[in-house]
This record gives C-alpha cells, structure tokens and sequence, in this order.
C-alpha cells in the first residue's frame, strides 16, 4: 500500500503538501507553484497570498489559533 499524502500545517503560516502533486483550478487546467513545486508545495492558509492557492510569504502576523475558521 502507498504512503498516504502528508500536509504538514506550518504554524502561523502555509499548508505545506510534501511529494509530488498535481493542483488544478476548478476547470481542471494545471497551477504551476512558483518554485516548480517538485519536492512539496505551499498553499496559502491565511487568504493573504497574491498568488492564491499558493503561499506567497504575505503570512506574516497570521496567528492560526484566532483565525476564522471555516
Ligand atoms: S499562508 Fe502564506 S501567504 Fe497565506
């Protein structure tokens, strides 16, 4: 059996998804992760990003325990 998934949630800050994976938008067309995204990928957490769904650093002074939560 494969080894499931791992999403590491960053404190204060991205979810990070380690391994290879595909991301795509709700038409089904591919986002390409700013870095390549070969070896793990950061999606935003706090909705700051300018380059949504990715983390784009703009996390700063997220505090994820008063966070809305969804
Ligand atoms: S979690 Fe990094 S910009 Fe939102």
């Amino acid at each position: 059996m494969p080894e499931p998934l791992v999403i590491r949630c960053r404190e204060n800050g991205p979810y990070v998804v380690q391994g290879a994976v595909k991301i795509v938008d709700h038409l089904g067309n591919e986002l390409i992760p700013p870095a390549g995204g070969k070896a793990a990928v950061a999606l935003c957490r706090c909705g700051a990003s300018k380059t949504k769904p990715f983390c784009d650093g703009s996390h700063r002074g997220f505090d994820a325990a008063t966070a809305p939560q969804p």
